[in-house]
């Protein structure tokens, strides 16, 4: 019998999120599937907000950032009244299953609305790369291209001026964009909340450096550390070096996906809509041992990820 499905986005956009939305569209017409479109996350399916999706409702969005079902986030969904709503509007349209693209609060709700009985499968789209179970999530590689071309430009006037850049990166509470980035650039330092850092060492090391006749410095900052301007003004004071704070915001959200973004969430989508042909839910999708595996929502939200140790040595290593 061929079934009934649900895609749609919730929390932040990410790049990528579209070419997950065209596989699994694509993969359940070719199933012999009915799609729907959820709009605007979990608040869709609340509101019966949805699309009726054929292969040209996809057409001409792989190469574009953002979301085509929108995204929000929805607040009656962390109750469990909510989630009842929602099964109860899953029953409505007949779906026998949702893709649920997102990070770890919609993987939340994926595993609540599983619990009530439709299977939900969760895929990892988040520029942060913040997902446990995971060691790759839609939007990473383009945020991190994003955030590295507008730190070589910061470099250049901070070059021509001999000053300090601060930048801050997007990553939530992680550091995985800052310390790659970092790395890609060049930095000369990279604060991440994962580490314990000392802003003298830093200063001593730029002190040290001006003294052998280097003029200009990039230290890129993690969002999470939270005190981008403290370090900045720091840097500036005990250096004497000119320092100028930039962050970088939501620009690292959006543009057109890489092709690893691209590749990536192409076989996530289709790794889901194979799950649910078998009426398999509960389950996130990831990247492990760079293969694409299933793994139970609960046990991918109670695992740990390590942090980039080894390159946050290496960067030590190299930075001057
Ligand atoms: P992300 O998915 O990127 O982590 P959020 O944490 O904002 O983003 O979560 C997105 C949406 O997932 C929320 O608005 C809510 O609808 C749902 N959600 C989050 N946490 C829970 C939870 N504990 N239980 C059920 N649903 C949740
Ligand atoms: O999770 C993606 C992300 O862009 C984080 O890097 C950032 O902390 C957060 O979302 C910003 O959320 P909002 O768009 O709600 O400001």
């Amino acid at each position: 019998m061929a079934k009934t499905i649900g895609v749609l986005t919730s929390g932040g956009d990410a790049p990528g999120m579209n070419a997950a939305v065209r596989a699994v569209c694509r993969a359940g017409l070719e199933k012999g599937m009915k799609v729907y479109g959820i709009l605007r996350g979990y608040n869709g399916l609340l509101k019966g907000d949805y699309i009726d999706m054929n292969a040209r409702t996809v057409s001409g969005i792989i190469q574009r950032g953002g979301t085509c079902l929108y995204t929000a986030r929805c607040p009656e969904f962390r109750d469990i009244e909510g989630v009842k709503l929602g099964k109860q509007k899953c029953d409505e349209l007949g779906l026998d299953g949702i893709v649920v693209i997102g990070g770890d609060g919609s993987f939340r709700g994926a595993a609540d609305l599983s619990a009530q009985g439709v299977p939900c499968i969760g895929l990892p789209g988040t520029i942060d790369n913040d997902i446990s179970c995971t060691e790759y999530t839609i939007g990473y590689d383009t945020a991190m291209n994003t955030a590295m071309e507008m730190i070589d430009k910061l470099k250049d006037t901070a070059q021509s001026h001999d000053r300090c850049s601060v930048v801050e990166v997007m990553g939530r509470n992680a550091g995985y964009i800052a310390i790659n980035v970092a790395a890609a650039v060049g930095a000369e330092a990279c604060i991440t909340p994962e580490k314990p850092y000392d802003l003298d060492q830093i200063a001593k090391n730029m002190q040290k450096a001006i003294k052998e006749g280097k003029q200009h410095f990039v230290v890129v900052v993690a969002e999470g550390v939270g005190k981008t301007d403290y370090i900045t003004k720091q840097i500036a004071d005990i250096t004497g070096i000119e320092t100028r704070a930039t962050v970088l915001g939501h620009v690292q959200r959006g543009g057109s996906p890489t092709v690893r973004d691209r590749v990536i969430a192409t076989k996530m989508g289709f790794h889901a809509v194979e799950l649910l042909e078998q009426g398999i839910g509960n389950r996130v999708v990831g990247m492990k041992d760079n293969k694409i595996y299933d793994v139970d929502i609960q046990e991918a939200l109670s695992m740990k990820k390590p942090f980039e140790d080894e390159l946050y040595d290496i960067l030590q290593k190299t930075a001057f």
